[in-house]
């Protein structure tokens, strides 16, 4: 997916069927690496972050096997404790759990360096400190960082912040440290309860799940099993957001409502009308709607990765009415999109970590996808403008969205993936 070419200014309408959640996805198959034994994965999204986390675990001697109906079994059994090829591991930011899994598995790992969207720095100190605690020596020689350790020990550890990454990291490695670690100020995002469910099913024992506490009782023995990816809650909040953009109605099925609860208050401070049941909802946009003030922050506040599709429905000019704020608490920069909107007419403003939007006329242009949330944020607001517009760089959007090309065609959307 090279490019995307728009023809906008169409409502949308009808339903989209929400797929595995990546940010679930990554943790659950590279925890598998603990299990030394087959794993059979169930709505896997074949977007390509997970594609490349499959063949990191094949370049490190997994077998993976497509099942018809979209199974995806992986035989951890040959999983040797070697260095990945820094291209791949370099290409996804979910690379970073190869440092818990092998850890937990072998007292031993290796990692050159992970990718990611470019937020400014992503320090993975509280990963490296948690390790530390669990009994591992950490090593950077040549850009390979090296962690040893020759016996794991619980610990008691404290996150300065609710990191997602560490927290699954540091909960992988304690599954194989005798006693009980206690992990405080844990991430409690949807996609570590998932993990916490996987681990359990493969034999671990947790307590707090959903919590900012969790405790873990380490040393048993992990086994192979089966486990479904849970819907993606952030796929979800972007088609949503579409609807918003562009008018209509749109109902988005395979999802969880109690995953999106800031996510839905905002839509419906905006003027949404929303009709939620038990696995689907549905937004019914308002002909105009309100520009808010919103924040992003640890589940469940807003999540920082639905900031770029949210703040760009208050650059609309003739959809929104009034000024929106957007404040990112969690990254220390995701606003490359805004330069790329300020192409298409855009009026707003950086301050420190607020953005200020006010509607303004937007018009087709060609953008850049600066990354995977800000690209599909631009794809939202070609949608929503009359005229032809291409966004380059949209490899970044097929890292995330699964058959976006045919999901939004099916809403009423006219949109071509060009490479
Ligand atoms: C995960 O990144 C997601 N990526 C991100 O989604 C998401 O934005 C983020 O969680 C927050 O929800 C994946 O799951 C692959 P963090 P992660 O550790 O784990 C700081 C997307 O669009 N921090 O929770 O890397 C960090 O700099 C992507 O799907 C430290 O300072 O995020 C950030 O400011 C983008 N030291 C904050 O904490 C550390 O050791 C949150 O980071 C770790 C994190």
């Amino acid at each position: 997916m090279n490019k995307i070419v728009v023809r906008g200014g169409k409502p949308l309408s009808g339903s989209v069927e929400i797929g595995g959640s990546k940010n679930a996805a990554l943790p659950l198959l590279f925890a598998g690496i603990l299990t030394g034994e087959v794993c059979v994965f169930y709505a896997l999204p074949r977007v390509s972050d997970v594609l490349i986390t499959l063949e990191i675990l094949r370049c490190l001697g997994a077998r993976i096997r497509f099942a018809e109906g979209g199974a995806v079994t992986v035989d951890y059994t040959d999983i040797r404790p070697v260095l990945p090829s820094p291209t791949l591991t370099g290409a996804i930011r979910g690379s970073v759990y190869l440092l818990g899994a092998m850890l937990g598995r072998f007292g031993k790992a290796y990692l050159a360096g992970a990718g990611g969207c470019d937020f400014g720095l992503r320090p993975i100190d509280q990963h490296l400190a948690g390790f530390a605690a669990l009994g591992a020596e950490e090593q950077t020689m040549d850009g390979v960082l090296t962690l040893s350790a020759e016996v794991l020990k619980s610990a008691d550890i404290t996150l300065k912040m609710p990191s997602v990454g560490a927290t699954a990291n540091l909960l992988m490695t304690a599954t194989s440290a005798k006693g009980r670690t206690v992990i405080k100020n844990a991430a409690a995002e949807p996609h570590v309860g998932a993990l916490c469910a996987f681990l359990t099913a493969a034999g671990a024992e947790i307590e707090g799940v959903d919590g900012d506490t969790l405790t873990v009782v380490g040393g048993k023995p992990l086994h192979g099993c089966s486990f479904t990816v849970i819907p993606d809650m952030i796929e979800a909040g972007t088609y949503l957001a579409a609807a918003m953009a562009c008018g209509g109605r749109v109902t988005v099925k395979n999802t969880d409502p109690t995953h999106l609860g800031a996510t839905l208050a905002a839509f419906d401070e905006m003027g949404a009308t929303l009709l939620v049941g038990e696995r689907e909802i549905t937004l019914v946009a308002p002909d105009t709607y309100r520009g808010i003030s919103l924040e992003t922050g640890p589940y469940p506040a807003l999540p920082t990765d639905l900031h770029p599709q949210l703040a760009t429905l208050f650059a609309i000019g003739g959809r929104a009415v009034g000024e929106g704020t957007m404040n990112e608490r969690v990254w220390q920069s995701r606003f490359r999109y805004t330069e790329e909107l300020l192409k298409m007419g855009a009026s707003l403003s950086v301050a420190d970590t607020v953005l200020t939007v006010r509607p303004a006329p937007l018009h087709a242009t060609t953008v850049r996808a600066p990354d995977l949330r800000g690209g599909v944020a631009l794809l939202l607001a070609a949608l929503a403008t009359e005229g032809q517009s291409i966004i380059t760089g949209a490899a970044v959007i097929g890292r995330g969205y699964e058959h976006l090309e045919a999901k939004l065609t099916a809403l009423g959307a006219d949109v071509r993936v060009i490479g």
